[in-house]
């Protein structure tokens, strides 16, 4: 076991149960936010890539603090099984489309509320449908839960491409979305924002750049060409990565920051990771050669989290513990999700 973080990693992930215990694990800090928090929480678009581990996490702290709680997951759960898997892990679970105005209007009212429902990949050629789950819908959200308190997922996407030479975006900084996908998050923002000040909604904007684990994430797709010889593309030379287990954390903690108007704060990671360097390093723990295409532009989606770590401390697996992590995993030959997350993209075309 690796204790340097003060907390205990194991030095691989043997199995998928492991590796959905590790991210629900909750800090102590996220059980002590669970303890003060007054009320039930809901999920809304729990069915995807975050938010099964994230419910998860709620129900386990909630446990551990000893606050009776009802943790309701909320999603079309297009995913078959899911719905049974989260009710024997302790969670509720409604299914609903959240666009349809009369399964949102039969939801229990409840104080708190995270909001992941979204859409990104296919949004080229269906952008009306992305306008209207990404900017429309928070609208809604926003009438039926305007006495709840409103932790909502943006992007790092709504920021324009920042000089490899600074540390990040800041929250403060213009946001400037390149692409329909991060024009509709900003819309997004836009939306929750206008109503957390018209009726007083506290909320956070959380600006997420990549949550990783072992089956998706930018590192996993870098991963992933690695090991089948193929190419990685260095134009979006540097990325940002954050363990989906503490992007998990950062998420509940930020219930207690809720305001009006919004907090707005960046989760990633702590460095900016070279795609090349990643590559190497993937490379030689995989034991293949590794080819690359294109050279690095001077800029790239880069975000500073500087205001998270203030607030909910820092990550507790850094970047180098998760490629090492995932080398072992594809090695091993394990599962991933199929879903790449086109980091490469620099003209905002998913
Ligand atoms: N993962 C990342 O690294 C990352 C990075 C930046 C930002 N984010 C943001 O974080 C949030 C969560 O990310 P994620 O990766 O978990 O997203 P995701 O995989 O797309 O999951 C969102 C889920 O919401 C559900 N949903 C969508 N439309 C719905 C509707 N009309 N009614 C009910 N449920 C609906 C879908 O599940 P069903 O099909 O079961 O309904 C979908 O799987 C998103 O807002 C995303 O933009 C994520």
């Amino acid at each position: 076991m690796n204790c340097a973080t003060g907390e205990c990693l194991p030095p691989t992930i043997a199995n998928i149960d492991q590796l959905e215990d590790l991210l629900s694990r909750p800090t102590l800090a996220v059980i002590e936010t669970m303890g003060r928090l007054e009320g039930d929480l809901i999920i809304l678009g729990v069915g995807g890539k975050i938010g099964p581990s994230l419910a998860r996490m709620a129900r386990r702290a909630s446990d551990a603090a000893g606050t009776p709680r009802r943790v309701i997951g909320v999603s079309r759960f297009s995913t078959p099984g899911l719905q049974q898997q989260l009710q024997s892990h302790g969670l509720e679970t409604i299914g609903c489309d959240l666009l349809d105005r009369e399964q949102l209007a039969s939801l229990p009212e409840v104080p708190n509320v995270l909001y992941l429902a979204a859409m990104k990949f296919g949004t080229t050629g269906q952008e009306a449908s992305t306008w209207a789950r990404n900017a429309y819908l928070p609208g809604l959200i926003c009438e039926k839960f305007r006495r709840s308190r409103i932790v909502a997922y943006s992007t790092g996407n709504v920021y324009p491409l920042s000089s490899i030479d600074r540390d990040g975006s800041v929250e403060t900084d213009l946001p400037d979305p390149v692409g329909e996908y991060a024009m509709s998050c900003l819309g997004r923002e836009r939306i929750f924002t206008y109503f957390s000040q018209t009726w007083k909604i506290p909320t956070v904007l959380i600006r997420l750049n990549y949550a990783t684990e072992m089956r998706y994430g930018v590192l996993v797709d870098v991963a992933q060409k690695v090991m089948a010889g193929e190419p990685v593309d260095l134009t979006m030379g540097y990325l940002n990565a954050v363990w989906q287990g503490d992007s998990n954390a950062m998420t509940l903690q930020a219930l207690e920051h809720a305001a009006s108007p919004p907090l707005v704060v960046n989760v990633a990671g702590p460095q900016t990771l070279s795609v090349r360097r990643v590559a190497e390093e993937l490379g030689r723990l995989l034991h293949k050669p590794v080819r690359f295409a294109g050279c690095e532009a001077p800029d790239a989606l880069l975000s500073n989290a500087g205001l998270a770590y203030r607030l909910f401390g820092h990550p507790r697996v850094d970047e180098q513990q998760l490629i090492r992590w995932i080398a072992d995993w594809q090695r091993r030959g394990g599962t991933t999700l199929g879903k790449p997350t086109h980091f490469e993209v620099r003209n905002g075309q998913y």
